[in-house]
């Protein structure tokens, strides 16, 4: 069977699934169920010594939005949006450190990592949190950079508006990396223009790992009510925003290879997902929208199905895996010219692909369609539209 294990900053996973850090890991008691289900790892609530933070979770609120964005009722589509709004770990840093220290215990019985989430609002408190979660056994801590909600609340210093400075933000880094042992990961904001030089500096101010990325703020009006879904603007995020953020850990990936390591969240929903997480060139996969929608066993079935894949491909580690497509990334003017071509015995003629077609590379006569090769650039919208698979290839040339 595949080995599914992996080296993430110097720390064994049995596994590359990890529950990121939201309301699935919020206590002991759910970190457990985690844990029970099978993930590598958790990644605890993120612990604060902001008071706005904590109370803002007592005030938590979040719809599942059809394609639509319209609040489901019953069955959420595979597309769906999570529009929600929760601060950070409800309780005090002295008394969450004890579901923590729990917790690692309970890790350590169950072969799964616990890694500590920090947040503060000035650089003195992201020590101490740091060295509080150090003491209590966590062997890697996060430093929450990314949490968009303080954006949209006056005078709180700290997620996203930490992440968005980046020379605060590695000043950040800097104490805190001088100060602790264990490696540290930076969660980011993909609500900044380059996760690249961002990245690049984090490592050299003694970052080991990037967490590429938290989610993004949204709004969405009721057109029933003409007021906005759950009173105001929100995170937002889904199995749609995976691309944009397998794009930065592609970029990263490439521009930084193995000087740091990465892990991906926002918009993993399953095990494909995950995969393409890992070919991008993620160690670790966090899930957060999923398990919020289909509950702890979700996190079961993501691992059988990664270890079900990697079977039937033939990959033995997730090492073979890493990267893979981002070493097969192809630079603009690498990219080579396609032409289309049609098969006049499978055509339907039912002229989908003339629809589609901009260039006026598709024409059809009395009979049949074909392609005028002179006009074709072959971009392939005539492969994507039409109905009968095999009908049209795109051919080098
Ligand atoms: C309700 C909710 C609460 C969250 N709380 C935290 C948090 O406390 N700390 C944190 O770093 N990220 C938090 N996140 C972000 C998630 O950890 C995760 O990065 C994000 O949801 C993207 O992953 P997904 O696409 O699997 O949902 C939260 C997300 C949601 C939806």
């Amino acid at each position: 069977m595949a080995d599914t294990r992996v080296n993430f900053c110097g720390v064994t996973f049995k596994n590359p699934l990890a529950a990121a850090s939201a309301e699935p890991t919020l206590n002991a008691a759910n970190m457990k169920k985690c844990i029970d289900a099978g993930a590598g790892a958790v990644i605890a609530k993120t612990m604060t010594d902001s008071s706005d933070m904590r109370e803002l979770t007592q005030r938590a609120k979040w719809r599942f939005l059809n394609e639509k964005h319209e609040v489901c009722r019953g069955k959420v589509p595979r597309g769906f949006s999570l529009y929600s709004r929760s601060g950070l770990a409800l309780e005090p840093p002295d008394d969450f450190m004890k579901e923590i220290t729990q917790t690692v215990k309970y890790a350590d019985e169950n072969d799964a990592v616990v890694i500590g989430s920090i947040a503060s609002t000035n650089i003195d408190g992201w020590v101490t949190l740091g060295k509080q979660m150090e003491d209590g056994g966590v062997p890697l801590v996060e430093l929450n950079f990314g949490c968009p909600h303080p954006k949209l609340m006056p005078g709180v210093r700290t997620g996203m508006n930490v992440g968005q400075d980046f020379e605060y933000a590695c000043e950040i880094t800097q104490k805190v990396t001088d100060t602790l042992d264990v490696p540290i990961i930076i969660k980011v904001t993909p609500q900044v223009t380059d996760l690249v030089l961002f990245s690049d500096m984090l490592h050299k101010a003694g970052a080991q790992a990037v967490t590429l990325t938290n989610r993004f703020i949204g709004f969405v009006p009721d057109i029933e009510t003409g007021k906005p879904l759950i009173y105001g603007k929100a995170g937002v995020g889904g199995p749609w925003t995976k691309p944009l953020t397998l794009r930065w850990i592609n970029e990263v990936r490439a521009a930084l290879g193995d000087k740091l390591y990465i892990t991906g969240t926002n918009g993993a929903y399953d095990w494909r997902d995950t995969v393409m997480f890992i070919m991008s060139g993620a160690h670790i996969v966090q899930m957060c929208s999923a398990v919020m929608c289909y509950g702890y066993d979700w996190l079961t079935k993501q691992v059988t199905g990664l270890e079900n894949f990697m079977d039937e491909k033939g990959y033995e580690t997730i090492d073979q895996m890493l990267g893979l497509a981002t070493d097969a990334c192809l630079e603009y003017a690498q990219m080579p010219h396609e032409k289309a071509a049609v098969d006049a015995d499978l055509c339907k003629n039912c002229g989908m692909c003339l629809k589609a077609c901009f260039s006026n590379a598709m024409q059809q006569d009395q009979k049949n369609v074909f392609v005028e090769r002179e006009n074709c650039v072959g971009c392939g919208g005539c492969y994507s539209v039409c109905p009968v698979r095999g009908t049209i290839k795109m051919e080098k040339v």
